[in-house]
């Protein structure tokens, strides 16, 4: 399998990450193993990777398919709808509600976390090097980011942990939020040394809903893209579907195991979509070699996940939509190097949660809808937009009402 680096050699990121760096997502060491194995069992907790979660989720599918069967076959752009739906699945279980679509606070939340994650993409460097956020002006769009994750953490982040403080009892309903509170008031009760605090907590829930945003919805942004080029593909899924479900029962995750040629489908598109083509830096503690290369300690490796995506020795004409590749004797297979969550110890900690999410609105999706675009022939590009999440260019399409299969 070939892989892609990009690594940098500096000793101050021995020095800055995993001491000053709080949260997960670029944290190190002892630190980032206990917010990320208390994270991960909280959201256990919440049923992630059980039907108990896909019920809720469904519940959230549904209203956004109703928002899309009033569009009456027009064409529109859903992608901000669908970031807005996609995010209250994780809105739902850090701070136990769901939003309107329509709520102005919350749209321009949901655009704060795509800004954010927009923004990181030129200003990664200030993970490794905290001092370039002092520079005037606003070099690599560090002040940007910055602005974004100032507002999901004060306006968004204060506002729900003072709530759960608030309702703090036996009757409020557990979240993410008042599950963490708990388990870090039972360590500092048992005088245990301990990284959970009040600010890992704001960090947390900044990094877990603005991970848990762009990276589903723009996966099933894409989704609709290749079905658009597909018709034929967009059939097969179809008829797939409806052969498990008969022609009135909606999708449900029981099904997955059932339906080998659409989770070829949602594979294949998570592999040419390649979400997050550069992942996410990190820092290598101890002098590494790898397929005869030396990776001195303090390096910042940025893993590229495009290259193993598209590699043309693993993937027989790598750009090529080919859901057949997923495929041997009716049964789905995964290959090594399938992988968009990225792989190791620090592979994405909510695969269980997005693979839900994913089958789950693709499925209802064409289930109940013929996906069309705006006019015969006029076809989204499949170039994604710049950034650090990979994205479609805008692009609109029709959702028309099937009858019967
Ligand atoms: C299709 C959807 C998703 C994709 C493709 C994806 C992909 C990734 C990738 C590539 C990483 C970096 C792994 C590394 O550092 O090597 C990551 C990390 C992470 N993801 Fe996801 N992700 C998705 C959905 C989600 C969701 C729904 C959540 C919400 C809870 C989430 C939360 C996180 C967190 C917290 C990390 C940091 C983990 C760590 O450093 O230990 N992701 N994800």
């Amino acid at each position: 399998m070939l892989v892609g680096w990009v690594v940098e050699e500096h000793n101050e990121a021995k020095q800055n990450i995993g001491k000053e760096v709080v949260g997960i997502v670029f944290a190190n060491g002892g630190m980032w193993k206990e917010q990320r194995s208390l994270s991960i069992a909280i959201l256990k907790s919440f049923g992630m990777g059980k039907s108990s979660l896909a019920h809720k989720i469904s519940e959230e599918v549904n209203v956004y398919l109703d928002t899309l069967a009033a569009l009456d076959g027009k064409p529109e752009d859903v992608r901000s709808l669908t970031g807005t739906s996609v995010s209250n699945v994780i809105c739902s279980i850090v701070i136990g509600k769901r939003f309107e679509y329509e709520d102005p606070l919350f749209k321009s939340f949901v655009d704060s976390f795509s800004r954010q994650i927009a923004a990181f993409d030129n200003a990664w460097p200030v993970v490794v090097w905290p001092w370039l956020r002092f520079i005037p002006g606003n070099f690599l769009g560090t002040k940007t980011m910055n602005n974004c994750v100032q507002i999901i953490r004060k306006e968004f982040g204060d506002k729900f942990i003072e709530l759960a403080l608030k309702e703090d009892g036996e009757d409020a309903a557990p979240t993410f939020i008042t599950s963490y509170l708990k388990e870090m008031e039972k360590a500092q009760k048992e005088g245990k040394d301990t990284t959970l605090s009040m600010e890992q907590l704001r960090v947390n829930i900044q990094q877990l809903v603005v991970a848990g945003t762009d990276t589903t919805s723009n996966t099933i942004m894409w989704f609709m893209v290749y079905l658009l080029h597909y018709p034929h593909v967009q059939n097969k899924v179809y008829q797939e579907i409806c052969s498990v479900t008969g022609p009135d029962r909606e999708p449900d995750i029981q099904d997955k195991v059932k339906l080998p040629y659409t989770n070829a489908v949602i594979m294949e598109t998570q592999r040419l979509a390649s979400i997050l083509p550069q992942s996410v830096p990190h820092y290598c503690k101890a002098e590494t070699i790898i397929q005869g290369y030396t990776i001195p300690a303090g390096t910042t490796v940025l893993p590229s996940l495009d290259s193993v995506l598209m590699d043309e020795e693993t993937w027989e004409e790598p750009l090529k939509f080919r859901p057949e590749r997923f495929l041997h004797e009716g049964r789905v297979v995964k290959p090594d190097a399938f992988i968009p969550f990225s792989t190791g110890p620090r592979i994405c900690m909510a695969e269980a949660l997005a693979n839900m999410e994913l089958f789950l609105y693709t499925t209802s999706l064409v289930k109940r809808f013929e996906l069309l675009p705006c006019t015969t022939g006029q076809l989204p590009s499949r170039h994604p937009e710049d950034g650090m999440v990979s994205s479609p260019l805008p692009f609109k399409l029709r959702f028309l009402e099937r009858s019967t299969p």
